[in-house]
């Protein structure tokens, strides 16, 4: 993990493409918070909140979305409720844009914590994950890794292999999201480097060797007990930049 600071977001965010901005949100609130999000959601985002049957997940979705709304609307220069969003075949929301440079966004939420990826012209995916330490995660890798990372998992300290397991969960699941393909794309075909003490990178794609020299991954532990990752396509003589910022 690295130890880059997190900011509190106080200013509006500035969107370049040479910069990515990662925004940390905690997705608690009152009764009186939670009206006040809920009122930026559109009609059919406040349909889906309405059909989630447990509490925790539906108020952390509102929140999130409205969030989400917030920091676009704020890009945008228009109102949250304004936002208007469509969705890739597998179901990755884009911000409708009448022309310019793409605002590319990326949201995941996990528990009580949720992370906005935003960068220009880019694409970027983040993926978030509570670790728990009662998974059978050898087995877990087994049946969802690549063979290349069961093993580099099983080979890993005993006392790594839950952070491996995150480290490689939060990077595979993070490439999907940037793709926009989801779970489409087998999680077999492709491998992430699992070791928490080596720079995480895509170290094979079946096929598509090509895909190899296109993505940056950034790992990261958002809060204790969390781990994260966002992949950004960005060749290696790029020069990007990374901001991390928290709000609530
Ligand atoms: C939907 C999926 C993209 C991510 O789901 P997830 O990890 O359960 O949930 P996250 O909180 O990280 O992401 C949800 C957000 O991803 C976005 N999203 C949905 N489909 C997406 C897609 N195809 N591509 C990119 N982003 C997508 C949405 O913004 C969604 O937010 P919302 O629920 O508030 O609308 C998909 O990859 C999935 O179902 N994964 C299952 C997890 C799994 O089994 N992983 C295996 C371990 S390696």
């Amino acid at each position: 993990m690295n130890s880059i600071t997190w900011h509190p977001l106080s200013e509006t965010l500035s969107l370049q493409r040479d910069t990515i901005h990662i925004v940390r949100v905690g997705l608690e609130s009152d009764d009186q918070q939670l009206d006040q999000f809920q009122a930026l959601l559109s009609p059919d985002e406040s349909a889906r909140a309405d059909r989630f049957k447990v509490s925790h997940p539906r108020r952390h979705f509102i929140v999130c979305r409205a969030v989400v709304r917030q920091l676009l609307g704020q890009c945008l220069g228009c109102d949250p409720t304004s936002v208007e969003f469509d969705y890739g075949p597998h179901g990755k929301p884009a911000v409708r844009q009448a022309g310019g440079p793409r605002i590319e966004f990326s949201v995941s939420h996990s528990s009580d914590q949720g992370l906005i990826a935003l960068t220009l012209d880019r694409r970027i995916g983040v993926d978030l994950e509570e670790m728990n330490s009662a998974v059978r995660i050898l087995k877990l890798a087994t049946r969802f890794f690549s063979t290349l990372e069961a093993l580099e998992l099983a080979s890993l300290p005993e006392a790594e292999q839950l952070a491996g397991f995150y480290r490689g969960w939060t990077c595979k699941e993070a490439y999907l999201k940037a793709t926009g393909s989801g779970l489409s794309f087998p999680l077999n075909r492709f491998s992430v480097s699992l070791n928490p003490h080596v720079p995480a990178q895509l170290i094979e794609v079946v096929d598509q060797p090509e895909e190899l020299t296109r993505w940056r991954l950034l790992p990261l532990e958002p809060k204790a007990g969390f781990a994260a990752a966002v992949m950004v396509e960005a060749s290696a003589d790029e020069v990007v930049s990374w901001q991390l910022w928290s709000v609530r």
